[in-house]
């Protein structure tokens, strides 16, 4: 199968990023993980980058970044897709408008309940039955764009911020490799 190629941008942890590129793997997956972004030096996530030596790129948000550039980096690359991961960064409209690919993000509620950050305690304190996570294509809009997939958890009694983002992001990594499946279907 051929494969096309995919960027991942990063800011934290890169749970998902650990995912996608298990899936990455598999023989009918359609895209392999070509680059890798992220908005710190920090993220934890770029150790994957360096240990499947990945190509990847920290962006330094507190200086002026030419745009056209990573657009060139990104189409050298033939980056047919970009995913956002865990990207605590709004992205850029030019850049949204200039990259005329596909952009997709994974959101941990069902949108369009609890855009934004700090979600895990807005559904406790929303006193929801149900929660779960969203992937959806980027638009202007934060957490806004049409939606490609939707997975659901129920919330129990005994639920804190933690143990349901422990549930949530175990059905974020099945989402989001699903979702890729289905966009390139
Ligand atoms: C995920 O839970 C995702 O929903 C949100 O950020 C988190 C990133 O986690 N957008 P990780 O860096 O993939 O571990």
């Amino acid at each position: 199968m051929v494969k096309r190629n995919a960027c991942v941008f990063i800011s934290g942890s890169g749970s998902n990023l650990k995912e996608l590129l298990k899936s990455s793997r598999e023989y009918n997956f359609p895209v392999n993980i070509a680059y890798i972004v992220s908005n710190t030096k920090r993220a934890k996530g770029l150790k994957l980058a360096k240990l499947h030596k990945i190509p990847f790129r920290v962006l330094d948000l507190n200086k002026i970044i030419n745009l056209e550039s990573i657009l060139k980096e990104l189409d050298k690359r033939k980056i047919s897709l970009i995913c956002l991961a865990g990207y605590m960064k709004i992205l850029n409209k030019k850049f949204i408008n200039k990259f005329n690919k596909k952009i997709i993000n994974i959101h941990p509620s069902l949108l369009p309940k609890y855009k934004g950050l700090d979600t895990f305690k807005r559904v406790l304190d929303g006193n929801e039955k149900l929660t779960g996570c969203t992937v959806h294509y980027v638009s202007k809009k934060l957490d806004s764009g049409k939606i490609i997939l939707k997975k659901k958890i129920f919330i129990e009694s005994s639920d804190d911020a933690k143990t349901l983002k422990t549930k949530v992001q175990a059905k974020e990594y099945r989402a989001y490799s699903e979702s890729i499946i289905n966009i390139f279907r």
